[in-house]
């Protein structure tokens, strides 16, 4: 343990993801011993001091601040996380950087195109590590099925459909913004669905099957005004309660999104399916290790999908695990985006996806709202270099 490395890690927000990421941090040594480099929680910062200290008491934080200036700051944080809501992460990210600290930012990078542009300049320009936690890249049975593609199993694509369907918002006196709900002030979270589920289908999307060249879509607010947290008032409701989309990959296959919150019954399912001239892959995060795989090359007596148990230790990640058969969960999807980020540091590569890489995946959400409000067809601009 001595002889390793020590990246100080000041982290900004204590909700529902200061404390994955911080049960990613603690894990790391015990489960990636060999790594060079290990995170020290150094500090961690909310608003209110009680929340703060109450954070770093039950955490192990060996500090705490109430102001993020603090953490960028200070000389001894080596690595700002960014775990505050969606309006936050531009201002922080770009004083990190200008700083000259590491930056883990959580998803969506920013509210819109304009404001991640500033911050994949800043970041470049400072060279400093920097990725964003589109975590669902690292849930093994979807990187074997990032593998498999690679691959060439599949062939040529052809379809490309993902859902994101969650109940949490049909009350319709459920107030907007606040500390529970700023997800449901535009203001706060930039948009509704599109930013906040969409964006991690369009991630997953583009990592497996390349860039989305434009996009058609429609998106719907079901419940138009909502008592305001802030004024206590009724306000307009700015966000999209449910988007769908439709577009056109680079490689030429087709693809199909759909995002809502009033799906009565569904807490967060995500799937996805891919079907290729060979073989087809299907994923859903309620049955998270397992991936159904069709493969037309079979005999043809025995041909079927497949539900292949995603525990074995020629799984990705899974020889850090268990033993055969034995499941791992969601929270492992962020013990091995921290694992990744720290062996980055190690081998000088980037850690994908990185800030240039989530621009790009803003620049389709942004095109997605773009098309829904005009009514047409838009270009997305974007310029995937992610090796397919
Ligand atoms: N990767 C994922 O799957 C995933 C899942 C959930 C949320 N997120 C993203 O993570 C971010 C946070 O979401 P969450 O669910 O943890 O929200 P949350 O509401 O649970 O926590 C946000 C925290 O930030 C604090 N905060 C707000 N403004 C602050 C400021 N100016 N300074 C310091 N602290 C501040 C709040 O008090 C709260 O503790 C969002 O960008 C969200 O989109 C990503």
């Amino acid at each position: 343990m001595s002889n390793k490395k020590q990246i100080r890690v000041g982290l900004i927000g204590t909700g529902l993801m200061g404390r994955i990421h911080t049960n990613g941090y603690k894990r790391l040594a015990d489960f990636f011993p060999e790594y060079e480099y290990v995170p020290v929680l150094q500090a961690c910062c909310s608003r209110r001091e009680a929340n703060a200290k109450a954070f770093m008491e039950r955490w192990g934080y060996a500090s705490y601040e109430t102001d993020w200036r603090r953490i960028i700051e200070r000389d001894d944080i080596d690595a700002v996380d960014i775990c505050t809501p969606n309006d936050t992460h531009a201002e922080i990210a770009i004083a990190a950087a200008k700083a000259g600290k590491m930056i883990l930012c959580e998803k969506p990078l920013a509210r819109t195109v304009a404001e991640a542009e500033g911050m994949v300049k800043a970041v470049e320009e400072a060279g400093v590590q920097n990725t964003v936690w589109y975590n669902y890249r690292r849930i093994p049975a979807v990187t074997l099925a990032k593998n498999i593609v690679s691959s060439g199993k599949l062939g040529k694509i052809f379809h490309y459909r993902a859902n994101f369907l969650q109940d949490w918002t049909i009350n319709p006196e459920l107030p907007q913004g606040g500390d529970g709900l700023w997800r449901l002030d535009v203001d706060s979270a930039g948009s509704g669905v599109t930013g906040d589920l969409l964006a991690h289908c369009i991630d997953t999307a583009m990592w497996l099957n390349g860039g989305i060249k434009d996009v058609s879509a429609m998106t719907e607010t079901f419940v138009k005004e909502r008592v305001h947290v802030g004024s206590g008032e009724k306000q307009k409701v700015g966000i999209d309660d449910a988007c769908i989309f439709h577009c056109h990959f680079e490689n030429g296959s087709l693809g199909l999104f759909e995002a809502t919150r009033y799906a009565r019954g569904h807490k967060a399912l995500y799937t996805l399916e891919i079907n290729g001239e060979h073989a087809s892959i299907r994923w859903d995060l309620h049955d998270m290790n397992r991936l159904e795989y069709f493969d037309h090359s079979d005999e043809g007596k025995v041909r079927g999908w497949r539900s292949i148990h995603i525990t074995d230790g020629d799984h990705p990640y899974m020889n850090r695990w268990w033993i055969p058969g034995t499941s791992i969960g969601y929270e492992h999807s962020f013990i091995h985006q921290v694992a990744d980020f720290f062996y980055s540091l190690q081998s000088g590569e980037p850690c994908h996806p990185t800030f240039r890489d989530a621009f790009e995946t803003q620049k389709v959400c942004e095109a997605v709202l773009d098309s829904a409000r005009d009514r047409a067809w838009k270009d997305t601009g974007v310029e995937w270099v992610e090796k397919v």
